[in-house]
């Protein structure tokens, strides 16, 4: 009777565990299919449950795309086919039937892209081609407008106001002492403000969690992959119905890269947390100055760290301002533009008001800096933002320059 007892609570168990780890998972991730749901059942005695911003979780998101869209054009479907005859007859004739056809065919054309990703993916990294767990389609196609954002002709316009302030302070170093600089670009994305630096000759490491971005990102560094100027395109926002004003503008097309990136010895990709990061040391110009204490020049640490829409996706903000300060020198600098978008979901242990950061900020040591260029000040700029929809969506975004104390 005990050993029966024993042996059904067993199998309760057995039965609720996966239920309960589906479950979380559900609340974390884009909706399952049922192929998404046996692969993850079948897998996961064999497989560690692979975290949102993973390689393995990117590289099948992008691997998937075109049938993850399939889903939501057999939605869309659905939704039109249980119209009226009349309503159908009036959509008829709007075209709105050939409407559907070619979102399904220009989704087909954007895939190209996202199988060239997955292909940069299996041969850079080595990434295993199995499939499990859910595809995060939303991930996906955020990665894919950043290419327009970051590597377009069309992104220029909603970059130049954000980099402007950014290069501007960094100009100011003579270019024959930039080589020397260290300089960190946390959440560097698609790598453009990260690319931006290291032309004007800084040592520059981008950093980046999320492999959505990193592996988009790879796809332009990449020899075989992207080989000349505006060689790949997208319809980057064909996906989304609201606020067009014609169908022209709805499937139109974006091509890139406007300039082509690559991985140099001033140019580096840190694919890891930012949290994990340690401070680089030096090399030495003169080993003598070892021993002579030559000053905070040399003691290791970034001479700049740039914080571009990145510090608000934190967890915890302390920790974040906390580890810029100790990466950097003594005497090194921190450069911020972004607005408080507190991670969505309320995952973040902190959700602080402007005035709150900047005291923060001060209390673990940073100094403001008040002269002009460097000056504490609002920016009005966009993110990913839709050229010709009938909407906007304006950031008032915070730059500011803080040094940390020699
Ligand atoms: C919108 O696009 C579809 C498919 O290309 C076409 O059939 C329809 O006539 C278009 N409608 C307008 C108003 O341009």
């Amino acid at each position: 009777m005990a050993h029966q007892l024993k042996f059904s609570f067993d199998v309760v168990l057995a039965f609720l565990s996966p239920l309960i780890i589906i479950w979380v998972a559900y609340r974390l991730s884009a909706p399952w299919t049922w192929a998404d749901l046996r692969g993850f059942l079948s897998l996961r005695y064999s497989k560690p449950f692979y975290g949102p911003f993973s390689l393995q979780k990117a590289y099948q998101s992008y691997a998937k795309y075109s049938r993850l869209s399939a889903n939501e054009f057999s939605h869309k479907r659905t939704a039109y086919n249980s119209l009226s005859r009349t309503h159908k007859r009036l959509g008829h004739k709007l075209g709105y039937p050939e409407k559907l056809n070619k979102l399904q065919y220009v989704t087909d054309l954007n895939a190209v892209i996202t199988e060239g990703i997955a292909e940069v993916a299996r041969k850079d990294l080595q990434v295993d081609d199995i499939h499990t767990g859910p595809g995060d389609l939303g991930r996906v196609r955020e990665a894919l407008k950043h290419f327009i954002r970051d590597w377009s002709e069309e992104g220029a316009r909603e970059r130049d106001r954000i980099f402007e302030p950014i290069l501007t302070v960094l100009s100011q170093i003579n270019p024959e002492e930039r080589a020397q600089k260290k300089v960190l670009v946390p959440g560097s994305g698609l790598g453009r403000l990260a690319w931006e630096i290291s032309q004007l000759g800084f040592d520059t490491t981008a950093n980046e969690l999320s492999f959505f971005m990193s592996l988009a990102f790879r796809f332009l560094l990449s020899d075989e992959a992207t080989t000349s100027k505006n060689q790949h395109h997208l319809r980057p926002y064909a996906h989304w119905f609201s606020h067009q004003r014609s169908n022209e503008s709805l499937f139109r097309t974006v091509s890139f890269p406007d300039a082509i990136p690559r991985l140099t010895p001033n140019l580096q990709l840190a694919e890891v947390d930012f949290l994990t990061l340690s401070p680089p040391t030096r090399t030495l110009r003169n080993p003598e100055s070892f021993w002579s204490s030559s000053g905070p020049q040399d003691l290791p640490g970034y001479d700049y760290i740039v914080t571009l829409f990145f510090i608000d996706t934190s967890l915890n903000i302390f920790a974040t301002i906390e580890h810029i300060f100790t990466l950097l020198r003594p005497g090194g600098t921190w450069i911020n533009l972004g607005p408080l978008l507190w991670t969505s979901g309320g995952q973040a242990k902190l959700e602080l008001s402007l005035a709150e950061v900047i005291n923060a900020a001060t209390e673990i040591g940073f100094i403001f800096r008040e002269d002009d260029i460097c000056a504490q000040r609002a920016v009005e700029c966009e993110y990913t933002g839709d050229l010709s929809a009938m909407m906007r969506w304006v950031y008032k975004a915070e730059f500011w320059v803080a040094a940390k104390p020699k």
